[in-house]
């Protein structure tokens, strides 16, 4: 039985080639593989269901539940996709993933493929990343080499094929069903839900949409037990988790740690925020999920605790902003983002966050108005929980969090600029 702190996904980043087939099957690779074949599809979402594994692509929904709701005697193809369309800001985590050990997600892949009855699985990964695509396609056609992929893989009589699939560098289709388009060459924009993929996905037939590190911790949990993964973590959300540290701190990257480690671990066991330096203010998932304060620094990370906090635990993507940050300019920076990666199929997002790009602006310049603040919780009101899908959210979460944290600041825009109150280097944040 690993030590709970022990290192499983990024276990292997520091071996010398670990993205190489011959390199991960010498570390045990391919072995869950064929233990999962030795078991019925059913047996292996047990397993999944029993280790607890939660969705690490943001919204944490029970992995094996999500599997389980794929309809038993359905006429049509089943498909797996794999969510590699990693765009969260501040979110870094599925994309070194990939590239140290490709083999641990195609692995997962055929064996959540297995699982859910799947004969093609395809993999969507981000556009930007064209050394992410390559190094997929290499691995899959390894795999493909070795009878991992391909027909009646191992002898088990199983059948599956793998695409690995570009998209054009649109934050939106991480969104699943914008995704789902996106795949089938549409443009990209989010379908009403219900139905879910579950029951009407990739060429509306039943489709199981997965994260990039869930679908790769599968491996470990097949290959160790699901009472190994289930004994990590908290009670509710289980097993080891890559966390993305960016922003103002001596040593920023991944760190792999239980679920349920507080912040103030994290920055001890990765030196801190930067010398002579103090939090300010931080996201636990990237900017779509609400702020939080030095308040917050032993809260632990996971879905319950961050819930409970008025915020979301997400992608687990820590930014941190010590005092020298203007909170209107980041903001203001998010708000930008959101607003530029809309895809205009509703108003309250594709109009909503422009005004509030506008209101922003001119708080950020000390040009506000008396009344702006409450002119943007106005604006959140009619923007979240009205759009289409998640996207708007986030943008309101941000926002309405920062004021309700630094009220103050926003106010002092009404007379001064950030660049006043914050006199460093404009670009030194991003
Ligand atoms: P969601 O909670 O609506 O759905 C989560 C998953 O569960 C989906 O796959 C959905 O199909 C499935 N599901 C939920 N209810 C279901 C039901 N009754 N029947 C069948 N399936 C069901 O969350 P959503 O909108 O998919 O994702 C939002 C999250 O995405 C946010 O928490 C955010 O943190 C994260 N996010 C991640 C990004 C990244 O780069 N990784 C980018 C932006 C947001």
């Amino acid at each position: 039985m690993a030590d709970p702190i022990t290192p499983v996904l990024t276990a292997d980043w520091g071996t010398e080639r670990a993205w190489q087939r011959q390199v991960y099957e010498r570390r045990g690779g391919y072995g869950a593989l064929r233990k999962a074949l030795q078991l019925t599809p059913e047996e292996v979402i047990e397993k999944v269901k029993a280790a607890g594994l939660r969705g690490r692509g943001g919204a944490g929904f029970p992995t094996g539940v999500k599997w389980s709701f794929i309809p038993k005697d359905n006429p049509n193809p089943t498909y797996l996709v794999v969510n590699a369309d990693e765009s969260e800001p501040g979110t870094c985590k599925d994309i070194p993933l990939m590239m140290a050990t490709p083999h641990t997600l195609v692995e997962g892949v055929i064996i959540a493929a297995y699982a859910i009855g799947a004969a093609h699985a395809f993999i969507y990964v981000r556009g930007e990343v064209l050394q992410v695509t390559r190094r997929l396609q290499a691995a899959v056609a390894a795999a493909r080499t070795a009878g991992y992929i391909g027909t009646d893989i191992l002898g088990s009589g199983y059948d599956l094929q793998v695409t690995v699939h570009s998209g054009a560098g649109a934050y939106i289709c991480g969104e699943e069903t914008a995704l789902l388009d996106s795949l089938e060459g549409r443009r990209g924009q989010p379908r009403l839900r219900p139905p879910f993929p579950a029951v009407a996905g990739l060429y509306a037939c039943p489709t199981v949409i997965n994260n990039v590190e869930s679908i790769s911790s599968v491996p470990s949990i097949i290959a160790n037990g699901e009472q190994w993964f289930a004994a990590m973590g908290t009670e509710k959300s289980n097993g080891m988790t890559i966390y993305s540290l960016s922003g103002h701190l001596a040593n920023p990257g991944q760190v792999e740690a239980p679920m349920g480690i507080t912040l103030r671990q994290l920055l001890q066991l990765t030196g801190g925020v930067r010398q002579g330096h103090r939090l300010k203010f931080w996201t636990p998932g990237g900017s779509s999920t609400p702020i939080l304060t030095a308040e917050h620094l032993d809260l632990p990370l996971d879905y319950e605790s961050m819930a409970g906090a008025g915020t979301m635990l997400g992608t687990k993507a820590l930014q941190i902003f010590d005092e020298t940050t203007s909170v209107v300019r980041s903001t203001l920076r998010w708000i930008e983002f959101y607003k530029h990666e809309s895809c205009g199929k509703c108003t309250p997002c594709r109009e909503g966050t422009w005004w509030l790009v506008q209101v922003l602006m001119r708080i950020e310049a000390g040009q506000g108005e008396e009344g702006d603040v409450e002119k943007l919780l106005d604006l959140c009101e009619n923007i979240g929980g009205r759009s289409f899908c998640a996207l708007a959210d986030g943008a309101v979460g941000c926002l309405t969090s920062a004021i309700r944290h630094f009220r103050e600041e926003f106010e002092a825009g009404y007379h001064t600029p950030a660049w006043e109150l914050f006199p460093y280097r404009r670009s030194a944040l991003f």
